[in-house]
């Protein structure tokens, strides 16, 4: 629409991803260090009234047309169930997870009217999920997949490769969604861990994600419109022709999408993010807080958006870690 969320590079974001909170049980070492990181106190974290608030704004005067809840793991608010029946009469609700909970709130869950959960499972060998996440909790997230699938939920997989931790591992978690029939998703890992632990020459490419899966399945480039997705789709086939499934590649780093990007994001303390990489950021929750109109609001949204970067820039050079760190963006 005439009104909508449009930037200086000819793009319109139409998804929106909000992050519902900083905190994570988990400590993926591609994204926060082992000791963990200080939080936004809660006072400064969006109340349900005020993400549903936000979210609607967003929907009916943005043109905003998807909505993913992330975080740090959004399974850890107890109002969740609550925020996803109140929002998923507007638009299409998705959930970004690491489905350690998942298990007793499925159901309640898809009765809310949630559609999709994204969970983020990087090895289904237990010894390699302890030295990536830095906790035991393998079974727990396979409960809770599992949970999710018997409660109708779409599911897709996101898995970080890391150079000597999982890498060789790749062919045994795809095997372990083919069964189960879940795409997988592949992501070259980003530099957006507060340690900066991210090293170009360590990254696994996509292209070296192609030929690990290469020994032992034939990979076809999926037809049809990407529409700004982060996922570039592949058909599955065994050697002898048979269509086993999909995949996704998420190649931000050597095969970036900025071009098309069509994302929004809100922080879990308000703030209008415009890219995963720019740290400058709209406080939208201090103006709702202090009463601010729909119609400043969605002015103080639109205007944020024209600060949206063309790309990452991360062609140039190694980029400078952000100020927020991927658990308080919400990826
Ligand atoms: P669907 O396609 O709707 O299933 O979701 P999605 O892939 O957009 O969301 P998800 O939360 O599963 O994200 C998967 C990965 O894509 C995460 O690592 C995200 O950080 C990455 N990603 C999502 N949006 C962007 C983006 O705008 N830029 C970059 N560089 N990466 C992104
Ligand atoms: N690079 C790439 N993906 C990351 N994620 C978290 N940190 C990074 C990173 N540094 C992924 C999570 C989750 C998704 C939202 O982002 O594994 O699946
Ligand atoms: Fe969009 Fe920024 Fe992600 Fe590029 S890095 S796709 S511009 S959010």
């Amino acid at each position: 629409p005439a009104m909508g969320l449009d930037d200086r590079h000819g793009r319109t974001a139409v998804d929106l991803r909000v992050s519902l909170t900083e905190r994570c049980n988990l400590r993926c070492t591609y994204c926060m260090p082992a000791a963990g990181l200080p939080v936004t106190p809660d006072e400064s974290i969006m109340s349900a009234d005020e993400i549903v608030r936000l979210v609607e704004l967003a929907v009916r005067s943005l043109g905003v047309r998807k909505v993913r809840f992330t975080g740090g793991e959004p399974l850890l608010r107890r109002d969740l169930v609550d925020v996803v029946a109140r929002c998923s009469g507007l638009t299409e609700i998705s959930l970004t997870t690491n489905a350690i909970g998942l298990a007793t709130r499925a159901e309640a869950l898809r009765a809310a009217g949630l559609e999709r959960v994204n969970v983020s499972l990087d090895t289904v060998d237990p010894e390699a999920f302890a030295l990536v996440t830095r906790r035991p909790f393998l079974s727990r997230v396979i409960e809770g997949i599992r949970a999710a699938q018997d409660a109708g939920l779409g599911v897709k997989v996101n898995a970080v490769l890391l150079r000597g931790v999982n890498d060789a591992l790749a062919v045994d978690l795809l095997r372990w969604c083919l069964e189960r029939d879940i795409e997988l998703r592949f992501i070259e890992q980003m530099p957006l861990d507060p340690d900066h632990v991210w090293k170009r020459e360590e990254m696994i490419t996509a292209s070296e994600i192609r030929a690990l899966l290469g020994t032992a399945f034939v990979l076809e480039t999926a037809r049809g419109p990407r529409d700004g997705a982060p996922a570039e789709r592949y058909v599955v086939r065994a050697h002898s022709g048979e269509i086993l499934g999909s995949i996704g590649i998420i190649a931000s780093i050597t095969e970036s999408f900025c071009g098309d990007c069509t994302r929004t994001r809100l922080t879990a303390d308000g703030h209008v993010r415009t890219c995963l990489f720019s740290d400058d950021e709209t406080d939208l929750l201090t103006a709702l807080r202090a009463g601010a109109t729909d119609g400043e609001l969605a002015r103080l949204w639109r205007d944020a958006m024209l600060k949206k970067p063309r790309d990452h820039g991360s062609d140039d050079v190694d980029i400078l870690p952000t100020l927020r760190g991927m658990s308080a963006i919400g990826g």
